[in-house]
């Protein structure tokens, strides 16, 4: 008999699946009727030809077993560790898009299993080499952005990712933060989330929360803390930054009411990265405001305090978003 805890969910990426397990050691089912229904048997290969199929005979969702999501994981840590170690080596436009392909994905399979240290160490020391790397070749960042973009991989697991890459460029740009307050701006943008790890990226994707999973969402900025304190070396502030980074969400709907000088600048920033990539999302589960509306509401709350660094950051993005 075929519990449901055997399976793991995965939603519109099948590509990744082909990309990162070959063969798999229980075949591939979807779900009908209460039942999983094997569509590939175990040891067949999964090619992107047997992924293409699978979706024109209507398959949206497929299920792996965790043995195979495990399987998924080893191999996305083997890719990222060798990854990192040669990241400056070579061709370093298509190394930092591997690398921020490969820590998206460990990232997203990290949710699905927060227990493991082993990746959390790997996403930490991996996210460290990336931003070194973009220090001194700021260029590769607008490219990669553009990259993750328009990837097909979960909103939940990409959008951590697309708002570290902002920050980064944004605060290389601006000249304000010294080089490892530029690291761990990316660490915490990109680690942020990681609370919502507590929640099934099917009830995520698809919006259908119960009042349990509505209350653990609510809580997901606290959770993000308590998964990951004493696991990675932050700074205590850096950790208030992560309980805060949903400030700027709660100030759009109130501007006048919060003091944000109180908070700092780089809880600002990162709450209203966040903020920015989540509105403007076109895979947002919000209806995805304009770049340009999104930031006329940051104005109302945010220009009074911080006039120079709005001001600096409407020409960041300007130029930025020109590039990309
Ligand atoms: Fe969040």
């Amino acid at each position: 008999m075929i519990s449901h805890q055997m399976f793991l969910y995965y939603q519109e990426q099948p590509t990744v699946i082909a990309l990162n397990l070959n063969r798999t050691h229980n075949g591939l089912y979807y779900f009908e009727n209460q039942k999983y229904i094997e569509i590939s048997a175990a040891k067949n290969i999964v090619n992107r030809q047997k992924i293409r199929e699978l979706i024109a005979n209507g398959v949206q969702h497929i299920f792996i077993t965790r043995k195979d999501q495990n399987e998924i994981t080893q191999q996305l840590i083997q890719q990222l560790r060798s990854n990192s170690r040669s990241l400056s080596v070579g061709n370093i436009e298509q190394n930092s898009r591997k690398q921020v392909n490969l820590i998206t994905q460990t990232l997203g399979q990290f949710y699905q299993d927060s227990e493991n240290n082993e990746a959390l160490q790997l996403l930490y020391q991996a996210s460290l080499n990336l931003t070194n790397l973009y220090k001194a070749n700021q260029g590769l960042i607008v490219k990669n952005y553009q990259d993750i973009f328009k990837q097909n991989l979960p909103y939940y697991h990409k959008q951590p990712m697309q708002a570290a890459l902002l920050i980064t460029a944004f605060a290389l740009s601006t000249k304000i933060f010294n080089e490892k307050e530029i690291e761990n701006l990316f660490v915490v943008s990109l680690f942020k989330d990681m609370g919502l790890s507590k929640l099934s990226t099917k009830s995520l994707e698809e919006k259908k929360l119960s009042l349990i999973e509505k209350q653990i969402y609510h809580n997901h900025t606290v959770e993000s803390v308590n998964l990951l304190q004493s696991r990675i070396p932050l700074n205590a502030p850096y950790y208030e930054i992560i309980r805060n980074h949903h400030y700027f969400h709660q100030l759009i709907d109130n501007p006048t009411s919060h003091n944000l000088k109180l908070l700092g600048i780089e809880t600002t920033l990162v709450s209203l990265f966040d903020y920015l990539v989540y509105s403007t999302d076109p895979s947002s589960p919000e209806t995805p405001l304009s770049m340009f509306e999104a930031l006329q509401k940051a104005k109302d709350a945010i220009s009074d305090q911080y006039p120079h660094e709005f001001k600096a950051l409407i020409l960041f993005l300007k130029n930025f978003l020109e590039q990309a």
